[in-house]
């Protein structure tokens, strides 16, 4: 499959999907999300895939947000769908049963920075910047920041940063929650494949149950949240996945996942 405005390049079970519109700082116009749509059926659809490293290609951006020039000639049926449309391509990946981290390497702004809240983890170089500039263009986020931000960051700072969108960078999102961690430009890359790899190293269907528990209990309340986590767990013991894990701690080796 060929994509006009993504990069999807698999290697050893990890797909690196970048998002290739650099001379747009990698905004978001319709063709990005629609594809970013397919990839998220391609990566659920393909055994080959384990896990996902989302970016942005050239050195400024992960996504400058929406492309504005779109959005600007929109009216308010249109902007509903295309919000619609948007949100639920990022609920897809958030949904997505491989996990899913951010490699932010620059801007994440506006839909960028929703794009990197939806994935599962987020690791930022040291020149991203991060924020929520709607409201500059007399907007709110469309594609799920005035929701996710303040399930990351508390509600307090995220109202700050959608109201007053000021840019932050990597350090102060790091701070308050927005990312996992923060590393040097040139190993940024490297290092979420690092990561991804002793995810994947974990038993795929534990993985899995974990990116679905956490998702599930929000909203939940504690003792219903409680609940469902015990029939997860009593769900996974009954895989081979579990006696495997088991197995190999008992006979002190290295465990042979096979997602079943
Ligand atoms: N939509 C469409 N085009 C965008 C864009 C966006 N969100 N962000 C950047 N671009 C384009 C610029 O128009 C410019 O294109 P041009 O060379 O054809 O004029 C190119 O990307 C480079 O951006 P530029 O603004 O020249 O880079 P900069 O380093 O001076 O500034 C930013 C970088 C990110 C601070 C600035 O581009 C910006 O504020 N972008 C918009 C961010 C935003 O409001 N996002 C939320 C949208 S809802």
């Amino acid at each position: 499959m060929t994509y006009s405005t993504l990069l999807f390049d698999v290697r050893d079970g990890i797909a690196t999907v970048t998002v290739n519109r650099p001379d747009k700082l990698n905004a978001l116009n319709d063709a990005v999300i629609t594809e970013l749509g397919e990839a998220a059926a391609r990566i659920a659809g393909d055994s080959a895939i384990q896990g996902v490293i989302l970016t942005g290609a050239g050195p400024k951006a992960f996504v400058a947000g929406a492309d504005i020039g779109e959005l600007a000639a929109t009216d308010p049926i249109r902007a509903h769908a295309l919000s619609r449309k948007g949100s639920e391509t990022f609920r897809r990946i958030e949904l997505s049963t491989k996990p899913v981290i951010a490699a932010v390497n620059g801007f994440a702004l506006g839909g960028g920075c929703e794009l990197a809240m939806a994935c599962h983890i987020r690791l930022a170089a040291e020149n991203a910047r991060f924020g929520q500039p709607e409201v500059k263009l007399g907007i709110l986020p469309g594609y799920g920041g005035s929701v996710r931000l303040p399930r990351l960051v508390g509600r307090g700072r995220a109202v700050e940063l959608l109201v007053s969108a000021v840019m932050i960078d990597a350090q102060e999102a790091y701070r308050i929650g927005l990312v996992n961690r923060v590393v040097p430009g040139g190993e940024l890359l490297a290092e979420s494949e690092r990561l991804l790899r002793a995810i994947l190293a974990n038993g795929p269907l534990a993985v899995a149950a974990c990116l679905r528990m956490v998702d599930e209990q929000e909203g939940l309340p504690l003792e219903e949240a409680l609940g469902l986590e015990s029939r997860r767990f009593g769900e996974c013991a009954g895989t081979a996945d579990f006696r495997e894990g088991t197995a190999a701690f008992l006979e002190k080796r290295a465990a042979a996942f096979r997602g079943a």
